[in-house]
């Protein structure tokens, strides 16, 4: 079986626009490099084909049905596992993943299709070591959004959608879940994310600190 074989572990970083995980991906990227630890990042949607097309939806999400919306992120996760994170995992590396299936179920479940048979039409893809489900009131990622990084809200990230969005991610129960609270500054949060990955690395979390 696939899932006893394997080396490496899959970290993923799951949550709501604005709730910080691309920032705190970035940080412990570069805390595990320093460590020598065999660290590779990744995201998805993906650069590949598919995941170009879904960049596209930012701009013409109206001409994709969620059908046709679900079978595009479907089609990028299954290249990415085939082509990346299965590779990764068999030489013994630790991907962190910029969202994975958990968002297929919140986002696309927030339009309207069913969150547990998303998740299960996802049972091709590798299970999580460690989720790392970033959580924080909408105001404090709203406002992340906009203030912090000058945007305005793109169609994935109007207000009643996000809010439907944290919802769905809110009731995901799994026992590879830990839950961050995402409402702190980068470094309460970090702390945060240091003490799961050290856990699930079986390291003290403070030789991981004391490297900071
Ligand atoms: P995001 O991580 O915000 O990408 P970036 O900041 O690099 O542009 O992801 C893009 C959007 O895609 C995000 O709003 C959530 C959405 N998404 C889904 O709707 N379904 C999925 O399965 C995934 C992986 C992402």
């Amino acid at each position: 079986m696939k899932e006893r074989t394997r080396r490496g572990k899959l970290i993923v970083f799951e949550g709501t626009d604005g709730t910080g995980k691309s920032t705190q991906l970035k940080l412990l990227h570069s805390l595990l490099e320093k460590r020598g630890l065999p660290v590779v990042a990744t995201r998805e949607p993906t650069d590949g084909t598919y995941g170009q097309q879904i960049r596209n939806l930012y701009v013409n999400r109206h001409r994709y049905s969620r059908e046709e919306e679900l079978e595009l992120f479907l089609a990028d996760r299954r290249e990415h596992v085939r082509e990346f994170l299965t590779p990764n995992l068999d030489e013994g590396k630790i991907i962190l993943c910029d969202r994975y299936y958990f968002s297929t179920a919140a986002y696309q479940g927030a339009l309207g299709l069913d969150p547990e048979t998303i998740l299960q039409q996802n049972d091709f893809a590798p299970e999580p070591d460690l989720v790392l489900l970033f959580q924080a009131p909408l105001p404090v990622s709203i406002d992340r959004i906009t203030t912090g990084r000058g945007d305005t809200l793109n169609k994935f990230e109007q207000r009643e959608f996000l809010e439907k969005v944290a919802a769905i991610f809110a009731a995901i129960d799994r026992p590879n879940i830990c839950r961050i609270d995402a409402s702190g500054s980068i470094e309460e949060v970090h702390r945060q994310v240091i003490t799961a990955v050290a856990a699930l690395l079986s390291l003290h979390s403070t030789a991981l600190f004391s490297l900071n």
